[in-house]
Protein backbone atom coordinates (compact mmCIF):
# COMPACT_ATOMS: atom_id res chain seq x y z
CA UNK A 1 0.00 0.00 0.00
CA UNK A 2 2.22 2.07 1.27
CA UNK A 3 4.55 1.56 -2.17
CA UNK A 4 1.50 1.60 -4.26
CA UNK A 5 1.16 5.71 -2.56
CA UNK A 6 5.13 6.62 -3.42
CA UNK A 7 4.43 5.46 -7.19
CA UNK A 8 1.40 7.48 -7.20
CA UNK A 9 3.02 10.09 -5.81
CA UNK A 10 5.97 9.71 -7.70
CA UNK A 11 3.76 9.58 -11.35
CA UNK A 12 1.64 12.88 -10.30
CA UNK A 13 4.83 14.98 -9.92
CA UNK A 14 6.73 13.82 -12.61
CA UNK A 15 3.32 14.95 -15.33
CA UNK A 16 3.16 17.97 -13.41
CA UNK A 17 6.71 18.93 -12.80
CA UNK A 18 8.88 16.95 -15.17
CA UNK A 19 11.90 19.33 -15.17
CA UNK A 20 12.04 19.09 -11.46
CA UNK A 21 12.26 15.21 -11.37
CA UNK A 22 14.50 15.35 -13.55
CA UNK A 23 16.54 17.93 -11.95
CA UNK A 24 16.28 15.84 -9.00
CA UNK A 25 16.69 12.48 -10.56
CA UNK A 26 19.91 13.89 -11.91
CA UNK A 27 21.42 15.18 -8.46
CA UNK A 28 20.58 11.35 -6.93
CA UNK A 29 23.21 9.73 -9.20
CA UNK A 30 25.62 12.46 -8.73
CA UNK A 31 25.31 11.83 -5.01
CA UNK A 32 25.72 8.14 -5.63
CA UNK A 33 28.38 8.64 -7.88
CA UNK A 34 30.31 11.29 -5.98
CA UNK A 35 29.72 11.81 -2.27
CA UNK A 36 31.83 10.36 -0.48
CA UNK A 37 29.97 7.78 2.20
CA UNK A 38 29.38 9.03 5.78
CA UNK A 39 31.02 7.68 8.89
CA UNK A 40 28.17 5.22 10.61
CA UNK A 41 26.34 7.53 13.25
CA UNK A 42 27.48 5.17 15.84
CA UNK A 43 30.90 5.95 15.52
CA UNK A 44 32.57 2.76 15.24
CA UNK A 45 34.97 3.82 12.29
CA UNK A 46 37.56 5.82 13.80
CA UNK A 47 38.61 8.70 11.83
CA UNK A 48 42.46 8.85 10.90
CA UNK A 49 45.45 11.33 10.64
CA UNK A 50 45.92 13.87 8.52
CA UNK A 51 43.49 15.44 11.06
CA UNK A 52 42.37 19.22 9.89
CA UNK A 53 41.09 21.74 11.94
CA UNK A 54 38.05 23.96 9.92
CA UNK A 55 37.82 27.42 10.92
CA UNK A 56 34.08 28.73 10.08
CA UNK A 57 31.30 26.21 9.65
CA UNK A 58 29.24 28.40 6.88
CA UNK A 59 28.81 26.33 3.65
CA UNK A 60 32.89 25.86 2.72
CA UNK A 61 33.82 24.58 5.99
CA UNK A 62 30.72 22.51 6.55
CA UNK A 63 30.95 21.03 3.29
CA UNK A 64 35.39 20.70 3.11
CA UNK A 65 34.29 19.19 7.08
CA UNK A 66 32.44 16.46 5.31
CA UNK A 67 34.33 15.94 2.29
CA UNK A 68 37.74 14.96 4.93
CA UNK A 69 35.53 12.65 7.56
CA UNK A 70 33.57 10.88 4.31
CA UNK A 71 37.01 10.37 2.98
CA UNK A 72 38.00 8.84 6.75
CA UNK A 73 39.75 11.47 7.70
CA UNK A 74 39.29 13.39 11.14
CA UNK A 75 38.63 16.94 11.49
CA UNK A 76 37.35 19.84 14.13
CA UNK A 77 35.31 22.67 12.97
CA UNK A 78 35.81 26.11 15.11
CA UNK A 79 32.73 28.49 14.55
CA UNK A 80 33.10 32.08 15.86
CA UNK A 81 29.48 32.89 16.18
CA UNK A 82 26.41 30.60 18.15
CA UNK A 83 25.22 27.28 16.74
CA UNK A 84 21.88 29.66 16.16
CA UNK A 85 23.72 32.45 14.04
CA UNK A 86 26.80 30.44 12.76
CA UNK A 87 26.23 26.92 11.15
CA UNK A 88 25.45 27.45 7.83
CA UNK A 89 27.82 30.99 7.41
CA UNK A 90 26.03 33.98 6.23
CA UNK A 91 22.91 32.03 5.23
CA UNK A 92 22.02 30.82 8.48
CA UNK A 93 19.84 33.53 10.17
CA UNK A 94 16.51 33.10 10.27
CA UNK A 95 13.58 34.98 11.72
CA UNK A 96 13.79 32.75 14.63
CA UNK A 97 16.63 34.79 16.10
CA UNK A 98 15.75 38.21 15.86
CA UNK A 99 18.02 39.97 17.84
CA UNK A 100 21.55 39.09 15.58
CA UNK A 101 22.83 40.70 13.38
CA UNK A 102 21.76 39.30 9.99
CA UNK A 103 23.77 39.03 6.79
CA UNK A 104 21.31 37.83 4.60
CA UNK A 105 17.28 38.52 4.44
CA UNK A 106 14.61 35.61 4.24
CA UNK A 107 13.44 36.58 1.03
CA UNK A 108 17.57 36.39 -0.36
CA UNK A 109 17.93 33.57 -3.10
CA UNK A 110 20.79 32.36 -5.29
CA UNK A 111 21.80 34.63 -8.02
CA UNK A 112 23.06 32.23 -10.15
CA UNK A 113 21.15 29.06 -10.75
CA UNK A 114 21.94 26.25 -8.32
CA UNK A 115 23.59 23.72 -10.96
CA UNK A 116 26.62 25.94 -10.06
CA UNK A 117 25.56 25.81 -6.05
CA UNK A 118 26.34 22.53 -5.17
CA UNK A 119 28.15 22.71 -2.40
CA UNK A 120 28.50 18.53 -1.90
CA UNK A 121 27.63 16.09 -4.40
CA UNK A 122 24.86 14.96 -1.91
CA UNK A 123 23.68 18.20 -2.20
CA UNK A 124 20.12 18.24 -3.58
CA UNK A 125 18.42 21.26 -5.20
CA UNK A 126 14.53 21.30 -6.17
CA UNK A 127 14.28 24.68 -7.68
CA UNK A 128 16.64 26.75 -9.94
CA UNK A 129 17.18 29.71 -7.60
CA UNK A 130 16.96 28.61 -4.20
CA UNK A 131 15.75 31.13 -0.90
CA UNK A 132 17.95 31.27 2.53
CA UNK A 133 15.92 28.89 4.00
CA UNK A 134 16.29 25.68 2.00
CA UNK A 135 19.89 26.64 1.40
CA UNK A 136 20.23 26.85 5.35
CA UNK A 137 18.37 23.57 5.71
CA UNK A 138 20.97 22.05 2.96
CA UNK A 139 24.37 23.08 4.97
CA UNK A 140 22.45 22.07 8.27
CA UNK A 141 21.20 18.33 6.67
CA UNK A 142 24.99 17.92 5.45
CA UNK A 143 26.33 19.04 8.55
CA UNK A 144 23.79 16.22 10.28
CA UNK A 145 24.16 13.65 7.50
CA UNK A 146 28.49 13.56 8.08
CA UNK A 147 28.36 13.38 11.97
CA UNK A 148 29.70 16.74 11.97
CA UNK A 149 28.01 17.82 15.58
CA UNK A 150 30.17 16.89 17.84
CA UNK A 151 33.09 17.54 16.05
CA UNK A 152 32.15 21.71 15.84
CA UNK A 153 32.31 23.72 18.54
CA UNK A 154 30.42 27.02 18.41
CA UNK A 155 31.44 30.71 19.81
CA UNK A 156 34.90 30.00 19.50
CA UNK A 157 36.54 32.58 17.43
CA UNK A 158 40.33 31.19 15.88
CA UNK A 159 42.43 34.27 17.10
CA UNK A 160 45.79 32.09 16.35
CA UNK A 161 47.40 29.59 14.58
CA UNK A 162 51.00 28.22 15.43
CA UNK A 163 52.85 25.31 15.27
CA UNK A 164 54.63 23.22 17.65
CA UNK A 165 57.95 21.51 18.16
CA UNK A 166 56.68 18.63 16.22
CA UNK A 167 55.24 20.98 13.39
CA UNK A 168 51.52 20.15 14.10
CA UNK A 169 49.15 23.14 14.41
CA UNK A 170 47.87 24.44 17.19
CA UNK A 171 44.57 26.54 17.73
CA UNK A 172 44.01 29.43 20.09
CA UNK A 173 47.25 28.12 22.64
CA UNK A 174 44.56 25.19 23.20
CA UNK A 175 46.38 22.12 22.17
CA UNK A 176 45.58 20.43 25.75
CA UNK A 177 41.60 20.64 25.25
CA UNK A 178 41.73 19.94 21.02
CA UNK A 179 44.60 18.76 20.64
CA UNK A 180 47.10 19.11 17.11
CA UNK A 181 46.39 19.32 13.35
CA UNK A 182 48.07 18.51 10.21
CA UNK A 183 46.21 20.94 8.01
CA UNK A 184 43.81 23.95 8.59
CA UNK A 185 41.01 24.97 6.00
CA UNK A 186 40.49 28.73 7.18
CA UNK A 187 36.82 29.24 5.75
CA UNK A 188 35.79 32.37 7.06
CA UNK A 189 34.16 33.31 3.79
CA UNK A 190 34.32 36.94 2.28
CA UNK A 191 31.10 38.89 3.99
CA UNK A 192 31.46 39.60 7.41
CA UNK A 193 29.46 42.38 9.57
CA UNK A 194 27.08 44.61 7.53
CA UNK A 195 29.09 47.77 6.51
CA UNK A 196 27.13 50.81 7.64
CA UNK A 197 29.24 54.03 6.52
CA UNK A 198 27.83 57.43 8.09
CA UNK A 199 26.40 59.55 5.48
CA UNK A 200 27.04 63.21 6.04
CA UNK A 201 24.55 64.64 8.17
CA UNK A 202 22.40 61.32 8.58
CA UNK A 203 21.86 62.30 12.37
CA UNK A 204 18.82 64.65 10.74
CA UNK A 205 16.87 62.46 8.57
CA UNK A 206 13.53 61.76 10.01
CA UNK A 207 12.97 58.22 8.27
CA UNK A 208 14.51 54.63 9.11
CA UNK A 209 18.26 54.00 8.08
CA UNK A 210 18.30 50.13 7.33
CA UNK A 211 21.01 47.97 5.96
CA UNK A 212 20.45 45.88 3.07
CA UNK A 213 20.73 42.58 5.02
CA UNK A 214 18.44 43.41 7.69
CA UNK A 215 15.00 44.25 5.95
CA UNK A 216 12.84 41.42 7.55
CA UNK A 217 9.94 42.31 8.78
CA UNK A 218 10.12 45.90 8.08
CA UNK A 219 7.59 47.86 6.43
CA UNK A 220 7.76 50.14 3.27
CA UNK A 221 4.20 50.06 1.63
CA UNK A 222 3.48 53.60 0.38
CA UNK A 223 6.83 54.62 1.25
CA UNK A 224 9.60 56.59 -0.62
CA UNK A 225 12.59 54.12 -0.64
CA UNK A 226 16.25 55.26 -1.57
CA UNK A 227 18.42 53.02 -1.95
CA UNK A 228 22.96 53.54 -1.48
CA UNK A 229 25.48 51.29 -3.31
CA UNK A 230 24.77 49.70 -6.78
CA UNK A 231 25.89 45.98 -6.13
CA UNK A 232 23.78 43.06 -6.00
CA UNK A 233 22.52 43.75 -2.17
CA UNK A 234 20.97 47.27 -4.37
CA UNK A 235 19.43 45.21 -6.51
CA UNK A 236 17.78 42.80 -3.86
CA UNK A 237 17.10 45.84 -1.86
CA UNK A 238 14.95 47.02 -5.35
CA UNK A 239 13.06 44.16 -5.64
CA UNK A 240 12.33 43.72 -1.99
CA UNK A 241 11.22 47.69 -1.91
CA UNK A 242 8.78 46.61 -4.70
CA UNK A 243 7.67 43.66 -3.35
CA UNK A 244 6.56 45.46 -0.08
CA UNK A 245 4.63 48.06 -2.02
CA UNK A 246 6.98 51.03 -1.75
CA UNK A 247 5.92 54.26 -3.34
CA UNK A 248 8.67 54.94 -5.10
CA UNK A 249 12.35 53.77 -5.28
CA UNK A 250 15.98 55.56 -6.07
CA UNK A 251 19.05 53.49 -6.34
CA UNK A 252 21.75 55.82 -5.71
CA UNK A 253 25.13 54.12 -7.21
CA UNK A 254 28.60 56.25 -6.88
CA UNK A 255 29.61 53.81 -9.25
CA UNK A 256 28.72 51.35 -12.45
CA UNK A 257 29.07 47.35 -12.01
CA UNK A 258 27.86 45.43 -14.99
CA UNK A 259 24.91 43.01 -14.51
CA UNK A 260 24.20 39.90 -16.66
CA UNK A 261 21.11 37.82 -16.91
CA UNK A 262 20.35 35.38 -14.27
CA UNK A 263 20.41 32.80 -17.13
CA UNK A 264 22.45 29.53 -16.86
CA UNK A 265 23.46 28.91 -20.37
CA UNK A 266 24.79 33.40 -20.53
CA UNK A 267 26.28 32.54 -16.95
CA UNK A 268 28.15 29.62 -17.75
CA UNK A 269 29.45 31.10 -21.34
CA UNK A 270 30.93 33.92 -19.34
CA UNK A 271 32.85 32.12 -16.70
CA UNK A 272 33.94 30.16 -19.62
CA UNK A 273 36.74 32.60 -20.12
CA UNK A 274 39.63 30.54 -19.17
CA UNK A 275 41.89 33.27 -19.84
CA UNK A 276 40.10 35.09 -16.48
CA UNK A 277 40.75 38.71 -17.96
CA UNK A 278 39.67 41.44 -20.18
CA UNK A 279 40.91 40.21 -23.66
CA UNK A 280 40.85 41.42 -27.37
CA UNK A 281 37.43 39.72 -27.80
CA UNK A 282 35.87 40.62 -24.55
CA UNK A 283 33.94 43.51 -26.31
CA UNK A 284 31.85 40.93 -28.15
CA UNK A 285 30.30 39.88 -24.79
CA UNK A 286 29.55 43.72 -23.67
CA UNK A 287 28.12 45.09 -26.95
CA UNK A 288 25.65 41.81 -26.70
CA UNK A 289 24.59 42.40 -23.60
CA UNK A 290 24.44 46.58 -23.95
CA UNK A 291 22.66 45.88 -26.71
CA UNK A 292 20.25 43.02 -26.29
CA UNK A 293 19.89 43.01 -22.30
CA UNK A 294 20.39 46.65 -21.17
CA UNK A 295 18.83 47.97 -24.80
CA UNK A 296 17.49 51.31 -24.03
CA UNK A 297 19.12 51.48 -20.08
CA UNK A 298 22.54 51.10 -21.77
CA UNK A 299 23.08 54.67 -20.03
CA UNK A 300 23.66 52.84 -17.06
CA UNK A 301 25.86 49.70 -18.03
CA UNK A 302 29.50 50.82 -16.89
CA UNK A 303 32.15 52.65 -19.32
CA UNK A 304 35.83 52.27 -18.71
CA UNK A 305 35.16 48.96 -16.69
CA UNK A 306 35.04 45.60 -18.64
CA UNK A 307 32.77 42.75 -17.92
CA UNK A 308 35.98 40.48 -16.82
CA UNK A 309 37.22 43.13 -13.98
CA UNK A 310 34.37 43.28 -11.10
CA UNK A 311 31.84 40.37 -10.14
CA UNK A 312 28.93 41.22 -11.82
CA UNK A 313 25.60 41.56 -11.07
CA UNK A 314 23.28 38.81 -11.70
CA UNK A 315 19.93 39.51 -12.52
CA UNK A 316 16.88 39.43 -14.89
CA UNK A 317 14.09 41.89 -13.67
CA UNK A 318 15.64 45.05 -12.75
CA UNK A 319 15.67 46.44 -15.85
CA UNK A 320 12.11 45.96 -16.57
CA UNK A 321 11.55 47.49 -13.42
CA UNK A 322 13.09 50.52 -13.80
CA UNK A 323 11.49 50.64 -17.98
CA UNK A 324 7.95 50.22 -15.42
CA UNK A 325 8.86 53.06 -14.15
CA UNK A 326 8.96 51.14 -10.60
CA UNK A 327 12.24 52.38 -9.59
CA UNK A 328 15.10 54.77 -10.80
CA UNK A 329 18.58 53.82 -11.11
CA UNK A 330 20.78 57.19 -10.66
CA UNK A 331 24.43 57.72 -10.65
CA UNK A 332 26.62 59.72 -8.35
CA UNK A 333 27.39 60.95 -5.19
CA UNK A 334 25.86 61.62 -2.07
CA UNK A 335 26.07 65.17 -0.90
CA UNK A 336 24.62 65.57 2.36
CA UNK A 337 21.57 63.94 4.05
CA UNK A 338 18.40 66.27 4.78
CA UNK A 339 15.27 65.12 6.66
CA UNK A 340 13.48 64.00 3.85
CA UNK A 341 15.87 63.21 1.38
CA UNK A 342 18.95 62.69 -0.10
CA UNK A 343 20.90 65.62 -1.99
CA UNK A 344 22.62 64.19 -4.70
CA UNK A 345 25.30 64.96 -7.42
CA UNK A 346 23.66 63.00 -10.47
CA UNK A 347 26.49 61.98 -12.82
CA UNK A 348 26.54 61.53 -16.48
CA UNK A 349 28.01 58.12 -17.93
CA UNK A 350 31.84 57.98 -17.84
CA UNK A 351 31.97 60.73 -15.09
CA UNK A 352 34.48 59.44 -12.17
CA UNK A 353 33.30 59.49 -8.75
CA UNK A 354 32.96 62.94 -6.82
CA UNK A 355 32.93 64.79 -10.99
CA UNK A 356 31.19 67.44 -12.14
CA UNK A 357 27.38 66.75 -11.98
CA UNK A 358 24.06 67.89 -11.86
CA UNK A 359 22.27 68.48 -8.32
CA UNK A 360 19.34 67.28 -7.54
CA UNK A 361 17.12 66.32 -4.33
CA UNK A 362 15.96 62.85 -3.63
CA UNK A 363 13.34 62.88 -1.51
CA UNK A 364 12.65 59.63 0.99
CA UNK A 365 10.98 58.37 3.91
CA UNK A 366 13.92 55.17 4.26
CA UNK A 367 16.94 55.02 3.33
CA UNK A 368 18.39 51.14 2.61
CA UNK A 369 22.28 51.05 2.74
CA UNK A 370 23.19 48.42 0.42
CA UNK A 371 27.00 49.65 1.26
CA UNK A 372 28.46 45.70 1.35
CA UNK A 373 30.07 43.64 4.10
CA UNK A 374 33.34 44.00 5.91
CA UNK A 375 35.94 41.46 5.45
CA UNK A 376 36.48 38.62 7.87
CA UNK A 377 40.17 38.41 8.51
CA UNK A 378 42.63 35.79 8.04
CA UNK A 379 45.18 37.53 10.55
CA UNK A 380 45.28 34.52 12.91
CA UNK A 381 47.31 33.11 10.46
CA UNK A 382 50.85 33.38 10.89
CA UNK A 383 52.75 36.54 9.76
CA UNK A 384 54.83 34.92 6.93
CA UNK A 385 51.28 33.98 5.47
CA UNK A 386 51.33 37.27 4.46
CA UNK A 387 54.62 38.38 3.16
CA UNK A 388 54.94 40.66 -0.36
CA UNK A 389 54.81 40.27 -2.77
CA UNK A 390 53.09 37.21 -1.62
CA UNK A 391 49.87 38.14 0.43
CA UNK A 392 46.32 36.57 -0.40
CA UNK A 393 45.02 36.49 -2.75
CA UNK A 394 48.32 36.22 -4.30
CA UNK A 395 48.74 32.53 -3.05
CA UNK A 396 49.50 29.27 -4.67
CA UNK A 397 45.76 28.58 -6.41
CA UNK A 398 44.71 31.70 -4.67
CA UNK A 399 44.16 29.71 -1.08
CA UNK A 400 47.81 28.00 -0.33
CA UNK A 401 49.87 30.67 1.50
CA UNK A 402 53.71 29.26 -0.01
CA UNK A 403 55.19 29.57 3.53
CA UNK A 404 52.40 26.54 4.38
CA UNK A 405 51.14 24.46 1.75
CA UNK A 406 49.09 22.55 5.01
CA UNK A 407 46.92 26.04 4.96
CA UNK A 408 44.05 26.22 2.43
CA UNK A 409 41.83 29.31 2.55
CA UNK A 410 38.89 27.69 0.67
CA UNK A 411 36.65 30.70 -0.06
CA UNK A 412 38.63 32.95 1.45
CA UNK A 413 40.22 35.01 -0.78
CA UNK A 414 38.95 36.09 -3.64
CA UNK A 415 38.30 39.22 -4.86
CA UNK A 416 35.83 39.32 -7.77
CA UNK A 417 35.07 36.85 -9.82
CA UNK A 418 32.37 35.62 -12.92
CA UNK A 419 31.74 32.06 -10.95
CA UNK A 420 30.03 31.04 -7.57
CA UNK A 421 31.46 30.82 -4.37
CA UNK A 422 29.58 27.05 -3.47
CA UNK A 423 30.57 25.13 -6.12
CA UNK A 424 32.55 21.78 -7.04
CA UNK A 425 36.24 23.67 -6.34
CA UNK A 426 35.39 23.54 -2.80
CA UNK A 427 36.12 19.55 -2.88
CA UNK A 428 39.06 20.20 -5.07
CA UNK A 429 40.54 22.46 -3.00
CA UNK A 430 39.77 20.53 0.04
CA UNK A 431 41.24 17.18 -1.65
CA UNK A 432 44.07 19.19 -3.00
CA UNK A 433 44.90 19.75 0.93
CA UNK A 434 44.29 15.94 1.78
CA UNK A 435 47.23 14.98 -1.15
CA UNK A 436 49.76 17.56 0.09
CA UNK A 437 49.35 15.87 3.80
CA UNK A 438 49.23 12.67 3.43
CA UNK A 439 51.69 12.30 0.59
CA UNK A 440 54.73 14.46 0.85
CA UNK A 441 56.24 13.83 -2.95
CA UNK A 442 52.80 15.50 -4.12
CA UNK A 443 53.36 18.47 -1.71
CA UNK A 444 54.51 21.68 -3.08
CA UNK A 445 57.75 23.79 -1.88
CA UNK A 446 57.73 27.11 -1.27
CA UNK A 447 59.55 28.16 -3.98
CA UNK A 448 57.31 26.55 -6.57
CA UNK A 449 54.40 27.78 -5.43
CA UNK A 450 56.04 31.13 -5.53
CA UNK A 451 56.90 30.87 -8.76
CA UNK A 452 53.76 29.72 -10.07
CA UNK A 453 52.19 32.66 -8.67
CA UNK A 454 54.94 34.60 -10.77
CA UNK A 455 53.49 32.21 -13.72
CA UNK A 456 49.99 33.35 -13.10
CA UNK A 457 51.11 36.98 -12.57
CA UNK A 458 53.33 36.75 -16.26
CA UNK A 459 50.41 35.20 -17.98
CA UNK A 460 48.06 38.20 -16.92
CA UNK A 461 50.45 40.96 -16.99
CA UNK A 462 47.90 42.60 -19.62
CA UNK A 463 45.11 42.48 -16.84
CA UNK A 464 43.44 46.04 -16.19
CA UNK A 465 43.58 44.37 -12.71
CA UNK A 466 45.75 42.29 -10.52
CA UNK A 467 46.38 38.54 -11.49
CA UNK A 468 44.09 37.19 -8.29
CA UNK A 469 41.92 40.19 -8.34
CA UNK A 470 39.55 38.63 -10.96
CA UNK A 471 39.07 34.63 -11.70
CA UNK A 472 36.43 32.98 -14.40
CA UNK A 473 35.54 29.35 -13.05
CA UNK A 474 37.16 28.17 -16.04
CA UNK A 475 40.07 29.95 -15.18
CA UNK A 476 40.31 28.11 -11.68
CA UNK A 477 39.77 24.61 -13.48
CA UNK A 478 42.88 25.30 -15.82
CA UNK A 479 44.66 25.69 -12.24
CA UNK A 480 43.76 22.56 -10.88
CA UNK A 481 44.18 20.68 -14.18
CA UNK A 482 47.69 22.29 -14.75
CA UNK A 483 49.17 22.11 -10.48
CA UNK A 484 48.06 18.02 -10.94
CA UNK A 485 49.43 17.76 -14.56
CA UNK A 486 53.31 19.43 -14.21
CA UNK A 487 53.93 16.91 -11.07
CA UNK A 488 53.84 13.06 -11.76
CA UNK A 489 53.74 12.47 -8.51
CA UNK A 490 50.30 13.88 -8.17
CA UNK A 491 49.28 11.85 -11.61
CA UNK A 492 48.05 8.94 -9.49
CA UNK A 493 45.91 11.35 -7.47
CA UNK A 494 44.43 12.77 -10.35
CA UNK A 495 40.64 11.44 -10.11
CA UNK A 496 40.82 11.70 -5.92
CA UNK A 497 41.31 15.28 -6.49
CA UNK A 498 38.88 16.16 -9.12
CA UNK A 499 35.95 13.71 -8.38
CA UNK A 500 36.91 12.40 -5.30
CA UNK A 501 36.88 8.79 -6.13
CA UNK A 502 39.75 6.22 -5.91
CA UNK A 503 41.69 7.09 -3.45
CA UNK A 504 42.95 3.18 -2.35
CA UNK A 505 45.52 2.77 -5.10
CA UNK A 506 47.51 6.52 -4.25
CA UNK A 507 47.21 5.83 -0.42
CA UNK A 508 48.80 2.24 -0.99
CA UNK A 509 51.37 3.83 -2.87
CA UNK A 510 52.30 6.26 -0.08
CA UNK A 511 52.48 3.61 2.56
CA UNK A 512 54.85 1.46 0.29
CA UNK A 513 56.94 4.79 -0.10
CA UNK A 514 56.60 5.34 3.42
CA UNK A 515 57.87 1.94 4.22
CA UNK A 516 61.18 2.28 1.70
CA UNK A 517 61.53 5.85 3.14
CA UNK A 518 62.01 4.16 6.66
CA UNK A 519 63.76 1.10 5.65
CA UNK A 520 66.53 3.65 3.30
CA UNK A 521 66.71 5.36 6.97
CA UNK A 522 67.15 2.41 9.20
CA UNK A 523 70.27 1.60 6.97
CA UNK A 524 71.79 4.59 7.05
C1 LIG B 1 23.19 38.49 0.54
C2 LIG B 1 24.22 37.56 -0.05
C3 LIG B 1 23.87 36.73 -1.10
C4 LIG B 1 24.83 35.90 -1.70
N1 LIG B 1 24.48 35.16 -2.78
C5 LIG B 1 25.40 34.40 -3.43
C6 LIG B 1 25.08 33.66 -4.61
O1 LIG B 1 23.98 33.71 -5.12
N2 LIG B 1 26.04 32.91 -5.19
C7 LIG B 1 27.29 32.84 -4.65
O2 LIG B 1 28.12 32.13 -5.19
N3 LIG B 1 27.61 33.54 -3.54
C8 LIG B 1 26.71 34.32 -2.94
N4 LIG B 1 27.05 35.06 -1.84
C9 LIG B 1 28.41 34.96 -1.32
C10 LIG B 1 28.45 34.08 -0.06
O3 LIG B 1 29.51 34.53 0.64
C11 LIG B 1 28.50 32.57 -0.40
O4 LIG B 1 27.27 32.18 -0.95
C12 LIG B 1 28.70 31.61 0.76
O5 LIG B 1 27.83 31.85 1.82
C13 LIG B 1 30.10 31.57 1.26
O6 LIG B 1 30.15 30.59 2.28
P1 LIG B 1 31.39 30.50 3.26
O7 LIG B 1 31.17 29.31 4.11
O8 LIG B 1 32.63 30.55 2.46
O9 LIG B 1 31.34 31.84 4.12
P2 LIG B 1 30.28 32.28 5.22
O10 LIG B 1 28.93 31.83 4.85
O11 LIG B 1 30.50 33.75 5.40
O12 LIG B 1 30.74 31.50 6.55
C14 LIG B 1 31.98 31.80 7.18
C15 LIG B 1 31.85 31.43 8.65
O13 LIG B 1 33.13 31.59 9.26
C16 LIG B 1 32.96 32.14 10.55
N5 LIG B 1 34.21 32.79 10.94
C17 LIG B 1 34.79 33.90 10.38
N6 LIG B 1 35.95 34.19 11.00
C18 LIG B 1 36.12 33.26 11.97
C19 LIG B 1 37.12 33.03 12.96
N7 LIG B 1 38.21 33.82 13.06
N8 LIG B 1 36.97 31.99 13.79
C20 LIG B 1 35.91 31.15 13.70
N9 LIG B 1 34.92 31.33 12.78
C21 LIG B 1 35.02 32.36 11.93
C22 LIG B 1 31.81 33.10 10.39
O14 LIG B 1 31.18 33.35 11.63
C23 LIG B 1 30.91 32.35 9.41
O15 LIG B 1 29.93 31.59 10.07
C24 LIG B 1 26.13 35.89 -1.21
C25 LIG B 1 26.48 36.72 -0.13
C26 LIG B 1 25.53 37.55 0.44
C27 LIG B 1 25.94 38.43 1.56
N1 LIG C 1 21.25 37.37 -4.11
C1 LIG C 1 22.55 37.35 -4.16
O1 LIG C 1 23.11 36.43 -4.69
C2 LIG C 1 23.38 38.44 -3.52
C3 LIG C 1 22.74 39.49 -2.91
C4 LIG C 1 23.51 40.42 -2.25
C5 LIG C 1 24.88 40.29 -2.19
N2 LIG C 1 25.49 39.24 -2.81
C6 LIG C 1 26.95 39.08 -2.76
O2 LIG C 1 27.43 39.67 -1.57
C7 LIG C 1 28.64 40.37 -1.80
C8 LIG C 1 28.49 41.84 -1.41
O3 LIG C 1 27.56 42.51 -2.29
P1 LIG C 1 26.95 43.91 -1.87
O4 LIG C 1 26.12 44.41 -2.98
O5 LIG C 1 26.34 43.79 -0.51
O6 LIG C 1 28.24 44.81 -1.65
P2 LIG C 1 29.27 45.43 -2.74
O7 LIG C 1 29.30 44.62 -3.97
O8 LIG C 1 30.51 45.66 -1.97
O9 LIG C 1 28.62 46.81 -3.12
C9 LIG C 1 28.53 47.86 -2.19
C10 LIG C 1 28.03 49.10 -2.91
O10 LIG C 1 27.88 50.13 -1.96
C11 LIG C 1 28.61 51.28 -2.42
N3 LIG C 1 29.08 52.01 -1.24
C12 LIG C 1 29.87 51.56 -0.25
N4 LIG C 1 30.07 52.53 0.66
C13 LIG C 1 29.38 53.62 0.23
C14 LIG C 1 29.21 54.94 0.71
N5 LIG C 1 29.77 55.33 1.86
N6 LIG C 1 28.47 55.80 -0.01
C15 LIG C 1 27.89 55.41 -1.17
N7 LIG C 1 28.01 54.17 -1.69
C16 LIG C 1 28.75 53.29 -1.00
C17 LIG C 1 29.74 50.71 -3.25
O11 LIG C 1 30.27 51.66 -4.13
P3 LIG C 1 31.78 51.50 -4.68
O12 LIG C 1 31.75 50.32 -5.59
O13 LIG C 1 32.04 52.77 -5.36
O14 LIG C 1 32.64 51.29 -3.47
C18 LIG C 1 28.99 49.59 -3.98
O15 LIG C 1 28.24 50.09 -5.05
C19 LIG C 1 28.95 40.16 -3.27
O16 LIG C 1 29.81 39.06 -3.39
C20 LIG C 1 27.62 39.83 -3.88
O17 LIG C 1 27.72 39.02 -5.04
C21 LIG C 1 24.76 38.33 -3.49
Amino acid sequence: MGLLHTLDQLFWRLVTHPIVVLYVFVQDILSLVFAPTPPPPDNSTKLRRPRVAIVGAGLTGVSAAAHCVGHGFDVQIFEARSKAKGLGGIWSVTMRCPKSAPRVNTTSALQIHSVMFRFHPSVRWQSAYPKQETIKNEIVSLWERYGLEERTVFSTPIKSVRKNEDGKWVINDTESKYGNFDGIIAAVGSCGDPKMPSLPNQESFRGQIYHSSNLDGKDAKGKRVMVVGGGASAVEALEWAVEAGAARIDVLSRSDKWVIPRNVIVDVLLASNVLGQETRLSWIPEVLLRKFFYRDLEDISPSGKGVFMDTPTVNSQLFQLIRDGKARWLRGDILTVAKNGIRFNHRAKGVPKSGPGHEIFVEGDIIIMATGFSRPSLSFLPSEAFEPPYGPPNWYLQVFPPAFPSVCANNSTYVNAIATAGNYHIGIYTRLLLMFLVDPLSRPGEFWMKRWIDMTRLLKRFAPTGAFDFFTYSELMYWFVFVVLINPFRWKWALFVFMGIGQALPMTVVQKEDELRQKAQEIS
